[in-house]
């Protein structure tokens, strides 16, 4: 079956190690007969939540802010698949996907039990360290979002020991991206 797919990628570097996840896992997914839509969130005008609560009145457009997270709403709520796409930035996720996850808040807003659409997760991350404990915080952040909002984790690929944009080359985790792509 054809699934959507909705890839958040959070890295200010549209050629660095974390888009060629993203363009691996993107080959994959394309040639199983998915639809991928990629969104780079650095390239978009899209502001912080302002934490107004005022969301969720209009069901076109569910944030007061009428900035490109327009562009991702309507993909969002008929996504099968969210991928999120990131460098590691001291310990966490970058702020430029910390932006876009927090506007989802104004798709909640739209019911009055702040309901989430069902998604089911990938976390692609490309980050300078190389040890198990380097992605700890981030694993710890990326699961409780997952708990919290009844969102399921597909898989988690997290490719350490790249620094410079190209460091990534030759380097597993592109693969591993292609053949989660392709399986999805
Ligand atoms: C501001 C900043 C903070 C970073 N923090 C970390 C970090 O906490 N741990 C780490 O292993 N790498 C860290 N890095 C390195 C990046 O994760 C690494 O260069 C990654 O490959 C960048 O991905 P990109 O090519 O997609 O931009 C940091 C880089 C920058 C610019």
């Amino acid at each position: 079956m054809t699934k959507n797919i909705l890839i958040l990628n959070g890295s200010p570097r549209h050629n660095g190690n974390t888009s060629r996840l993203v363009e691996e896992f993107t080959k994959g997914a394309e040639k199983a007969g998915h639809k991928v839509t990629a969104f780079n969130i650095q390239q978009m005008n899209i502001h912080p939540c302002l934490g107004c609560l005022g969301g969720g009145k209009d069901p076109d457009s569910p944030c007061v802010q009428k900035d490109d997270m327009l562009k991702i709403y309507p993909l969002f709520e008929k996504a099968d698949i969210l991928v999120f796409a990131t460098p590691l930035y001291y310990w966490t996720i970058t702020a430029q996907l910390k932006m876009a996850i927090d506007r989802l808040f104004a798709v909640q807003e739209k019911t009055s039990n702040y309901a989430m659409p069902m998604q089911h997760c990938v976390m692609l991350m490309a980050a300078e360290g190389d040890t198990d404990d380097n992605f700890e915080a981030v694993k710890h952040y990326y699961h409780a979002l997952l708990r919290h909002l009844g969102w399921e984790n597909i898989k988690e690929i997290y490719a350490g020991g790249v620094m410079k944009i190209g460091d990534i080359e030759g380097h597993p985790a592109l693969e591993e991206a292609y053949i989660l792509g392709s399986g999805i």
